[in-house]
């Protein structure tokens, strides 16, 4: 079945513990929360603290996504804040298996997200020793972003190639994710959709997460 996963970038932030709540009620799977430092991305979020305040809102998995040029630093600091998911992206890594480690050794499960632009190849590396893979449908930093139509064949060429190697992590879409490729998304082998502007946009959070799961549950 589906994970379905609301970023919180599109949520009221005035009201963000009601808002975690709301979409738990509604039926959400994980709670996805993007962390952009301002020079990877170009937007500026959340700090730390945003976990601690998601932990006290909901029981649901939080999903960091940190899309920020110092990985390394930053990763095991989610880590510890109690992210059960923390994720870094390969553009911005070094070394790739430091990091890995140092979130598994805060207590979380390692993910690596990949950009639009960037190929595959990237995962040879990494990819059996990661719980998580991200592939972007937009380019990092804004919600409510055109999905990006060639993340569909690459999601299917990434899952046939988790497949052969007997791997695998969850399988995310983040970016531009609606009810309409949903079905697509999820027969081309993704697991989990992160879904922000068409989530919090909705007037019935229920609603929409149901009407996500159905497409998907259709493909
Ligand atoms: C983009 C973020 C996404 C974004 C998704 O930098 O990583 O999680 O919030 O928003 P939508 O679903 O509106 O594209
Ligand atoms: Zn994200």
């Amino acid at each position: 079945m589906v994970i379905i996963a609301p970023s919180i970038l599109s949520s009221d932030r005035g009201r963000l513990a009601e808002e975690i709540k709301a979409m738990e009620e509604a039926g959400a799977d994980w709670i996805h929360i993007d962390v952009i430092d301002g020079n990877f991305a170009p937007n500026l979020t959340f700090g730390p603290w945003v976990i601690e305040v998601a932990r006290k809102a909901t029981s649901l998995p939080l999903d960091a996504h940190l899309m920020v040029v110092d990985p390394l630093t930053y990763a095991p600091i989610f880590a510890k804040a109690g992210a059960h998911y923390v994720s870094f992206h390969l553009e911005a890594a070094t070394h790739p298996h430091k990091i890995i480690t140092s979130i598994a050794e805060a207590g979380a499960k390692p993910g690596v997200a990949l950009n639009p632009g960037t190929s595959l190849a990237a995962l040879d590396e990494v990819a059996d020793l990661v719980d998580l893979i991200i592939l972007m449908g937009v380019n990092p930093g804004f919600s409510g972003q055109p999905f990006i139509p060639s993340t569909m064949g690459k999601a299917q060429r990434l899952s046939n190639w988790l497949n052969r190697g007997g791997l695998s992590p969850h399988l995310e879409v983040d970016g531009g994710v609606t009810d309409l490729n949903a079905g697509a998304l999820t027969a081309a082998g993704v697991t989990v959709l992160v879904s922000g502007s068409h989530l919090f946009g909705s007037p019935d959070y229920a609603q929409a997460i149901e009407k996500i799961r159905r497409a998907a549950g259709a493909a």
